[in-house]
């Protein structure tokens, strides 16, 4: 109300009795919607603008659980805008601007509405501030586990993993992997042994008046589902792939030196990626093994995946994947989510074909045997709860054996670089990609189609 009276003009009031709404003077905008009609998450993302990068300064301390942050957002209005809404779970906020002016702020559940100064006119590029604290919180998912997300306090730390929507728990975003951005991650922390782990790579670490930042830099578009945070004791080491990638694994002193030697293979299964799949696609790769209490489930974030103990050695192979497949070919919604994990499920078939002597015949043959994995199409999850359940990774995996049994080897293996090349960095659909695999290897296979991806019964036969 009060920002309403600030901007009614003589003229804006003369527009507004007379009912028009675009007199080329800057006030024409419409608020931006509160979602992205995604099919499975209605609420997550929102609309009427696109951002390309987020400055995140934060500031936490492990005793008290306090995050204290502002989040600088930079954004290109794909409408003209009256209003918009960044999506946060909890924590207070402080104060926002809008290229420099103060901006009306209001909280209705995870959705946070902006009205700035003045409209933006739709293609201009704007500066949003937010500043904000409290206590960040975790986030339940409806899973059948209840898998846990968001931020989660650890011992001495912390850990913030967002998928599908945890993001939101430690900074206000556009939180859907439709529009991704770069990232600036830097967080300060209380002087000693804990150390501040982000995405892609450490840029600064100062130590000043008894207090530690981190600065870390995504160079590379990232989903806000991939977005991570860890602080804690942990110890890392610096290595190297043969193609020139810099590989930073992590691992908490927890874990011990157990699972050393496998952890030194990174930089090999990430070669291994580059020759099944093309050119890894970032500028820097890595890992981080944390206790089996700090994390239920393996996460890919991006350039660093977060793996639970329990979970090594299967996940690092399909952890690595994701970085081609979901990391920089992301879905376009939540519906598409086979494409990561079914092509992650693949790359670990792919593997144990080259490793285990394992053909991945056999892996396809024994998860068309599991009935568990026919519960619904992969392209078609039921709801939001199932997003992760078996058919998007097994049956998704499948289509993809199926797709190679069509069209042979060596171009079932030019398909799967050619489409991570295509969609590199970008967003990419089912649709996207039946079209593409179609394209490529000139045959139609709506029928592969109908029955492996879409089709809600098992066939009778492999
Ligand atoms: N993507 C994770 C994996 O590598 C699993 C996962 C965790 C997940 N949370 C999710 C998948 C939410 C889909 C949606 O297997
Ligand atoms: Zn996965």
């Amino acid at each position: 109300m009060r920002t309403l009276v600030r901007t009614l003009t003589p003229a804006v009031a003369l527009l507004l009795l007379t009912g028009c709404t675009d007199g080329g003077t800057g006030v024409h905008g419409k608020p931006g919607s509160a979602g992205v009609r995604d099919p499975l998450f209605r609420g997550l993302g929102n609309g009427g603008y696109d951002v390309q990068h987020y400055a995140l300064t934060l500031a936490y301390d492990p005793d008290t659980n306090h995050l204290k942050g502002t989040a600088e957002i930079t954004a290109r209005a794909t409408q003209d805008l009256s209003a918009f809404n960044l999506d946060l779970h909890g924590l207070k906020v402080d104060g926002a601007t809008v290229d420099g002016k103060e901006a009306a702020a209001n909280r209705a559940g995870d959705e946070l509405t902006l009205r700035p100064h003045r409209d933006i006119d739709k293609g201009k590029t704007f500066r949003t501030v937010v500043s904000y604290s409290g206590e960040p919180q975790t986030i339940i998912d409806e899973d059948e586990e209840k898998s846990k997300e968001g931020w989660l306090e650890t011992e001495g730390g912390a850990l913030a993993v967002g998928e599908p929507s945890g993001s939101m728990a430690w900074f206000p975003s556009n939180n859907h992997p439709s529009d991704k951005a770069t990232y600036d991650i830097t967080v300060t922390v209380p002087e000693g042994p804990l150390r501040v782990i982000s995405n892609g790579e450490l840029m600064k670490k100062v130590t000043t008046g008894g207090r530690t930042t981190y600065a870390w830099k995504s160079r590379q578009p990232m989903a806000s589902y991939l977005a991570m945070l860890a602080i804690g004791e942990y110890r890392p080491t610096e290595s190297r792939t043969s193609s020139g990638v810099p590989v930073l694994t992590v691992v908490d002193p927890a874990v011990g030196t157990k699972h050393a030697q496998l952890i030194a293979q990174v930089p090999e299964i990430v070669e291994w990626g580059e020759l099944n799949f093309g050119p890894y696609p970032f500028s820097s790769a890595g890992v981080i093994v944390v206790p089996n209490d700090d994390l239920g489930y393996a996460l890919e974030t991006q350039t660093k995946p977060v793996i639970p103990v329990k979970e090594l050695p299967d996940s690092l192979v399909h952890e690595i994947a994701h970085q081609w497949f979901g990391n920089s070919v992301t879905p376009r919604s939540w519906k598409d989510m086979w494409l990561n994990e079914g092509f992650a499920v693949y790359a670990e078939w792919i593997w144990h074909e080259d490793f285990d002597a394992t053909p991945a015949k056999q892996s396809f043959e024994a998860a068309f045997a599991d009935d568990k994995n026919w519960a619904f199409p992969p392209a078609d999850p039921p709801s939001a709860a199932k997003v992760s359940d078996d058919p998007v990774y097994y049956r998704g995996a499948m289509v993809l054996h199926k797709i190679r049994q069509a069209v042979g080897e060596k171009p079932f293996f030019e398909i799967v670089k050619g489409w991570a090349t295509e969609h590199r960095h970008s967003n990419a659909s089912t649709a996207d990609f039946t079209a593409y695999v179609e394209k490529k290897s000139g045959k139609d296979l709506t029928e592969l189609w109908d029955t492996w991806l879409y089709g809600k019964d098992k066939p009778d036969t492999p």
